[in-house]
């Protein structure tokens, strides 16, 4: 074994030793099988991820903001799932980006990603002591190199992988490796509005030392160093991004989790010190908890990979041995590879669906007069071979003319939307999940398109 293993397992033991004293174990109830219907919703508490949470009340709006992450508060009135029975009463929830979309998709495919787990099998911490990240799983960064070269989204060469619990995780490890540990005041982490609407939060949540929330990185002008995160597709607005601080001194983060076909044209191999992927949004598996990250530099990856042993000692083996068979399945799928048949491609089932629903919402908008979307230029994507439509996983819908709060006007038509407010922007906007279940989505434009 060589000393950065023995590095690696000191480290390990370390982490475990203060872990069990001071794991603080946090209980949410949660009762997934009454994820069902809106009333039973409001009857327990709810774990909220990329949400900025917010208790509501329907039909009127003034409901109450409160930016987190995680809430413990009682859940708002709303539910993940719509009863077509329920009509015109039923609440709508497009707040969340939940990629319930991929749900059909993944039926048809049936047992071509069913792994069997026998019990003594991922018993262990590790996965390759050998590896820089050592609880990465060999099979899972074998795909992700696979699925990258097919769809020539991101350069892997020379490229470290750092596997996370989500990009999520990933980020904070990001802001952790890139922060100096001695620094007297923490270091400022921008993003250009309108940005992800969690950054501030997660940033923000321990009150870290290390950096903190700054805001708007077009804005920015401090001359202390920074982090910019750029998304790129951007979430909420669906444009492609640079980096818009003009001066030397800051680090960036690229995250790429819209990167894929399904959302914009592919037009070069991604090529940035540190470009976060996730699996939620690339093939709609939001719920096993997986994102990686590929990294030029080796210490930053190790900063990165030491930040998630300090906070999760790891990643979840199990989900990342489903996670390698998922990606798998989505490269076999890949039509480069001779397969005839668009819908067994989900690269080709996402950019059809999402195109017919960018169709729809842009006639039902027309239509309504009272709302606008933004124009997207067309590309030429290399995956396809040819000219495509930029149709991102979001719309960044503006309420047009007297209509100062667009997120409380829908609200009162029960439409649940997330205000250009938490990204930094007017409340003129909202961001609209196109991401949801069919049934949610022909409801959605039902109920817009009636809207006088
Ligand atoms: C830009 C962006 N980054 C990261 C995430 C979170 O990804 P994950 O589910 O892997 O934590 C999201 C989820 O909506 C996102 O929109």
């Amino acid at each position: 074994m060589d000393k950065g293993s023995w590095r690696h397992i000191l480290l390990l033991s370390l982490t475990l030793n203060v872990g069990l004293l001071s794991r603080v174990i946090y209980y949410e109830r949660v009762n997934l099988s009454s994820l069902g219907t809106e009333r039973e919703n409001q009857r327990f508490q709810k774990f909220c991820f990329e949400e900025n949470t917010r208790e509501r009340k329907m039909g009127g709006g003034g409901g109450k903001d409160q930016d987190a992450h995680v809430s413990k508060s009682s859940p708002p009135t709303w539910t993940t799932r719509t009863e077509p029975e329920d009509g015109e009463h039923t609440v709508i929830n497009l707040d969340h980006g939940d990629p319930t979309m991929f749900e059909r998709f993944w039926q048809k495919m049936g047992d071509k990603c069913e792994i069997v787990i026998p019990g003594w099998q991922s018993m262990s911490y590790f996965s390759d002591v050998r590896n820089l990240c050592w609880f990465l799983e060999p099979e899972f960064a074998k795909q992700i190199t696979r699925l990258h070269k097919l769809v020539g989204n991101a350069i892997t060469e020379d490229r470290h992988i750092v596997v996370g619990t989500g990009s999520t995780q990933l980020f904070q490890a990001a802001l952790y490796a890139l922060s100096p540990p001695d620094a007297s005041e923490p270091m400022s982490v921008v993003s250009a509005v309108p940005y992800y609407s969690s950054y501030p939060s997660v940033t923000n949540y321990l009150k870290s030392g290390l950096y903190k929330w700054a805001g708007d990185a077009s804005s920015f002008n401090s001359d202390e160093p920074f982090i910019e995160l750029v998304t790129s597709p951007n979430n909420p607005d669906g444009f492609m991004r640079l980096p818009v601080v003009n001066r030397s001194g800051g680090m960036v983060v690229h995250d790429l989790a819209y990167y894929w076909p399904m959302y914009t044209a592919i037009t070069s191999p991604a090529d940035h010190d540190i470009m976060l992927f996730t699996v939620s949004k690339s093939t709609g598996h939001a719920g096993i908890r997986i994102g990686w990250a590929l990294v030029k530099d080796k210490e930053v990856a190790k900063k990165m990979t030491e930040f998630i042993v300090l906070n999760t000692i790891g990643v979840s083996k199990d989900s990342q041995l489903r996670a390698a068979k998922i990606l798998g399945a989505v490269s076999d799928s890949c039509h480069h590879l001779g397969n005839p048949d668009d819908d067994e491609s989900l690269f080709e089932y996402g950019r059809h669906l999402m195109a017919e629903r960018w169709k729809r919402l842009r006639s039902a908008v027309k239509q309504s007069r009272l709302f606008s979307l933004p124009d997207f230029p067309s590309e030429f994507c290399n995956y396809v071979g040819g000219i495509t439509e930029t149709q991102p996983a979001f719309a960044w819908l503006k309420c047009e003319g007297g209509i100062e709060d667009c997120e409380s006007f829908l609200r009162g038509h029960k439409i649940l939307t997330r205000s250009g407010k938490h990204s930094g922007a007017s409340t003129k906007y909202v961001r609209v999940s196109m991401l949801d279940r069919h049934e949610t989505f022909d409801l959605f434009i039902e109920r817009l398109s009636s809207i006088r």
